[in-house]
């Protein structure tokens, strides 16, 4: 009697779709960091960007948990995070005692020394690396502060053109609540307050906030920013950050701008 098992009866198992990430063409913005072959860096870096409280660390825990779940390795950076400057940038935060342009070089020192030691080693090693801001945070605000652009542009030459810039755009009414919701106060640099706009630090934070999204946006003509409406539902805004990583993994992302190009 014939049996009416087929070879194949079912999948065994539960097969998901894993990406491998196609490689692509690697460069520096300029100078780049000496002795660095961008061409071996064979992993992926993405960067999400977003004014404070635009919801960043809530999309990357979910970019890395998916990420992580079809089999990517991660490894996540931001600003602020090495051991050599961090410290000291909080005393100086503190003290409130450099003036605009050494501050400037303190958080470029740190951005360095994270490009150095986590996102060059992570994409030599063919992982994921997901950037909690870049270089744009640290331009957009010393633009605000009247710093020259061609000075910041030399600066960071130093950085890698990432594979996708998501910039999470977020009216700063909603990041207002958001943030005050989270700490019930608002940050004192993230009010701009060191600015003198306003004794009033929810005046301050609309005001100071305003001027840095305006930064953002040259910055996104210039860098060519993957731009995502954040006004929406963590869910909302997961889904098509997932549907643009995708178009990274494929090798086919929307390519962030050179930076010369305006
Ligand atoms: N899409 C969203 N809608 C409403 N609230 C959000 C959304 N995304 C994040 N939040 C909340 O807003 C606050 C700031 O989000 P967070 O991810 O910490 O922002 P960021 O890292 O950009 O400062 C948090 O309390 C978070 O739970
Ligand atoms: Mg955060």
């Amino acid at each position: 009697m014939a049996s009416k098992t087929s070879r194949h009866p079912k999948k065994p198992f539960h097969f998901t779709r894993i990406l491998v990430p196609k490689p692509t063409e690697r460069r520096f913005y300029g100078h780049g960091i000496p002795g660095v072959d961008p061409t071996k860096l064979r992993g992926k870096l993405i960067v999400v960007e977003g004014c404070d409280g635009s919801g960043r660390s809530t999309q990357i825990q979910r970019m890395v948990d998916w990420l992580e779940s079809s089999g990517h390795a991660t490894v996540q950076t931001g600003l602020k995070r090495s051991t050599l400057v961090s410290e000291e940038l909080n005393q100086a935060q503190n003290g409130n005692i450099l003036s605009h342009t050494t501050m400037s070089l303190f958080y470029a020192t740190d951005f360095a020394d994270q490009l150095e030691n986590v996102i060059f080693p992570g994409l030599k090693a063919g992982r994921i690396v997901l950037a909690d801001r870049y270089i744009y945070t640290l331009m957009a605000r010393d633009l605000a502060r009247g710093t020259d652009m061609d000075w910041l542009r030399n600066l960071y030459g130093m950085a890698l053109i990432p594979d996708a810039v998501f910039y999470l755009d977020v009216s700063a009414e909603q990041r207002l609540a958001r943030n005050f919701a989270k700490d019930f106060a608002l940050d004192y640099w993230e009010s701009g307050m060191d600015l003198g706009l306003s004794r009033e630090m929810f005046d301050s934070f609309l005001k100071y906030q305003a001027m840095v999204e305006r930064e953002f946006r040259k910055l996104q003509k210039i860098y060519n920013f993957s731009v995502v409406d954040g006004n929406r539902s963590p869910e909302e805004i997961f889904n098509e950050l997932r549907k643009r990583m995708e178009d990274v993994m494929k090798g086919n992302p929307r390519k962030p701008g050179t930076g010369h190009d305006i």
